[in-house]
Parts: structure tokens; C-alpha cells; sequence
């Protein structure tokens, strides 16, 4: 019989497959990666953290541990079959149906301000395959959910970065954010991928 997690890679497959753009990757991000992606959350601090398309749990399975009492903890997922295998996964935790681009609903939905609310938003987007109106319409939004001070923690890959609307991501950044800083290549995924934390001015 197949493992969870296998099952949970073939689902994660087909969903690629009915959409590339969407999913942005054939499989779910490794472990590496995921360490690499928590790394913000501060266990002596109280942080409201926000997962962005956590596809079937490749970093929420290494956001959970580190969550204690000081923290809060939601996600919006666009894929339906993968905030269903969430739910299943993770009860009691709030996984969203919908886009991140109506994340100051979520918010509202989470009875928390629209504004100024989000200390930590840990993405896993597939922001280059994404088109300009797109991008600008999950950042903008973003922006204004996140504290002063508060983060954006994104991967991209080294084929992203070719891609035009990779590129032009990646150079969009400071224009959202006071500091973007760009991690060591992490070889110890496939493909290998950069963390990029960008924190908005204070
Ligand atoms: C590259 S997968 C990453 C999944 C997981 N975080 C990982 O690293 O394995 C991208 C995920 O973002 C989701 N997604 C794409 N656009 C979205 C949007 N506008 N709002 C919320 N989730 C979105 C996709 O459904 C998919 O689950």
C-alpha cells in the first residue's frame, strides 16, 4: 500500500499537471528548504505567522514544531484537494480555501485587523510563473497586512531567476520592501533554491 506521503506526492503531481502555473512545481519542496524557510519563527516572541500556498505541507510540516502558545497560525491554499489534505493533516488549524490575494479577508475571517496584523508571511508561491498584474496583486495587498518590521520569507529557484517573470519578481522586491536578503544557494533540495526575507520599513 502507498505511504501518506506518497500519496500525497502523486496527488501533488496531478495537480501540476492540470496546473503548471498554479502549482509552479512538480514535487512538494524538501526538507532543506523547509528548515531554511522557519527559521523566522521566534519562540519568545508573540507572532502572528501566515503561510502562503502550502501545497501539501512541505514547510508547514516544519512550521508546526516550532509553534507554541505565543503564536497564531493560518493559511491560504488556492488548490482545493491540497487545503482538504491539510485539514486532514494538521486538525484544529485554520487552512483556507482561496487566494492570498484576498488575504485582508482571511484576516478579517481570523478576526484579526486587515492592517498592520501579520508578523511573519512564510511563502511557498510560484511566483515565476506568475504575470506582472498577478504578482502586484498578492504583494500589495501583502504590504499592507504585514507589521512594520514584519517579513516576507519566499524561495525562488535558479530557473526562476532566468524566467522573465522571475526576473522581474526578484527585481520588483525592493520596491515593496526596506531589505532583501538573498540566502546561500540550498544545494540540498531539487532543484536548488535561495530563501529570499524581505522586511517591510518599520
Ligand atoms: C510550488 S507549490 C509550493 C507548495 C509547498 N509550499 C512546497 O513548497 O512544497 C505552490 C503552491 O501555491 C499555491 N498557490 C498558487 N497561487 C496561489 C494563490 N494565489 N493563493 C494561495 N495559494 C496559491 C498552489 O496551489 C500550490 O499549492
Amino acid at each position: 500500500m502507498a505511504s501518506p506521503s506518497s500519496l500525497r506526492r502523486s496527488t501533488f503531481l496531478a495537480e501540476f499537471i492540470k496546473a503548471p502555473f498554479r502549482v509552479g512545481a512538480v514535487a512538494p519542496s524538501g526538507k532543506h528548504l523547509a528548515q531554511a524557510m522557519v527559521s523566522g519563527i521566534d519562540p519568545g516572541r508573540d507572532m502572528v505567522v501566515v503561510e502562503y500556498g502550502p501545497g501539501t505541507g512541505a514547510f508547514t510540516d516544519a512550521i508546526m514544531p516550532r509553534l507554541t502558545e505565543r503564536h497564531r497560525y493560518f493559511a491560504v491554499e488556492l488548490t482545493p484537494a491540497f487545503a482538504q489534505i491539510l485539514r486532514e493533516r494538521f486538525p484544529g488549524r485554520n487552512f483556507y480555501d482561496g487566494s492570498v490575494a484576498d488575504i485582508e479577508k482571511f484576516c478579517r475571517e481570523e478576526g484579526i485587523p486587515d492592517r498592520d496584523s501579520i508578523d511573519l508571511v512564510i511563502s511557498g508561491l510560484p511566483w515565476a510563473s506568475f504575470p506582472e498584474p498577478l504578482q502586484r496583486s498578492i504583494l500589495d495587498p501583502l504590504l499592507r497586512v504585514l507589521k512594520p518590521g514584519g517579513q516576507l520569507v519566499t524561495f525562488g529557484y535558479h530557473i526562476g531567476k532566468m524566467m522573465r517573470d522571475g526576473r522581474r519578481f526578484y527585481r520588483m522586491l525592493p520596491e515593496y520592501f526596506q531589505t532583501v536578503h538573498q540566502s546561500k544557494l540550498i544545494l540540498r533540495n531539487i532543484p536548488p533554491a535561495w530563501v529570499f526575507t524581505c522586511t517591510k520599513k518599520k
